[in-house]
């Protein structure tokens, strides 16, 4: 590939975490040009939609960051959620199955859901339990069962600036509250979205360049942070970082009742694609001080 050529890149699902991470790091990558489309825009339910964008279209990536994520909601709105997490992937795939366009999917941690011991591999069988788990791991299949060229990138604990997340809910009970409690049973490892977003376009820019990653590409990955911790240690953090005075007491799940199941253990193993693409990683606590710097010196909503 020409350096001076650029490599053009559609984001769907533009105003949620992810999709507004692609957005604030846009001009590190000046060899890219991106086209942000939100849900108002394009909705992901609507295949002629997708058709009418992609079919004729020269974006040589499409990033699909849309998704049906409240995961105890889908419980209840089990349709709505496999139509957005599965049956859109099949509307894709008809959009961009005659074009040179390669998908990125994002997928989750949730549909191992193991007991603990050693580091999730992305050949581990999966065991989704609950609506949300089950229809991430539908998409992944019905990617993977098309021809398309796509890369899966199973993801955790996702935290930005950006949307409703975990390291924003707890800033917000640590200025609100005396003592939190949150649970030391769940084992995992943040992912900074800033993080997973770099790596998605430096993934971009070296299949582009070197086309002997493009078998490589054609896979499902893991990725998080490095590290290893429980969403009690990772509430800690926060406050800690922070400054703030409250007390965090660490809770078993039995204790925290939620409608969808949570995994125990989500610790992913990473070195096939820190292999695979040359990629380091950072730990997530050096990542979580970044964001939480980034969150002091920008409200955003
Ligand atoms: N967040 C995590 O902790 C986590 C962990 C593991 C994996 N993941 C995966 O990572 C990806 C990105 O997650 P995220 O945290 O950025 O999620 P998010 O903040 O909830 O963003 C998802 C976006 O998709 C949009 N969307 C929903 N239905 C749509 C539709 N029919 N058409 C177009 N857009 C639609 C949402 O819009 P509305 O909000 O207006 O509905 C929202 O802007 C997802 O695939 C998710 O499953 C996330």
């Amino acid at each position: 590939m020409n350096p001076s050529v650029q490599i053009k890149i559609a984001i769907l699902g533009a105003n949620g975490q992810l999709g507004q991470t692609f957005s604030q790091i846009a001009t590190e990558f000046p060899s890219c040009i991106f086209e942000f489309y939100s849900k108002e825009q394009l909705n992901i339910l609507d295949k002629n939609a997708l058709i009418d964008t992609f079919s004729k279209s020269d974006y040589q990536y499409l990033i699909n960051c849309a998704a049906y994520t409240n995961v105890d909601r889908a419980e209840t709105e089990s349709e709505l959620c496999m139509a957005i997490n599965a049956d859109s992937c099949q509307h894709i795939i008809e959009a961009i199955k005659d074009t040179a366009i390669r998908l990125i999917h994002f997928s989750t941690d949730y549909l191992y859901h193991q007991y603990g011991g050693f580091a999730l591999q992305e050949t581990d069988k999966p065991n989704p339990q609950g609506v949300y788990a089950r229809s991430k791991l539908a998409g992944e299949h019905i990617i993977r069962n098309s021809n398309i060229p796509a890369l899966i990138l199973r993801t955790s604990w996702v935290y930005s600036p950006f949307g409703h997340n975990f390291v924003k809910t707890m800033l917000r009970l640590g200025n609100e509250r005396a003592t939190i409690q949150v649970v030391h049973d769940q084992f995992g490892a943040p992912t900074y979205a800033k993080d997973l977003a770099r790596a998605v376009l430096s993934i971009i820019i070296l299949t582009e360049r070197n086309p002997q990653f493009i078998n490589t590409f054609n896979d499902t990955y893991n990725f998080a942070n490095e590290g290893l911790i429980t969403w009690y240690d990772f509430a800690k953090q926060v406050i800690a970082i922070q400054g703030l005075p409250c007390q965090v007491q660490p809770i078993v799940s039995k204790d925290y009742p939620t409608a969808a199941k949570r995994p125990p253990w989500s610790l992913l193993a990473k070195h096939k694609i820190k292999h695979h693409f040359h990629l380091e990683i950072p730990h997530w606590y050096a990542s979580l001080k970044a964001c939480l710097q980034e969150i002091q010196s920008t409200i955003i909503e």
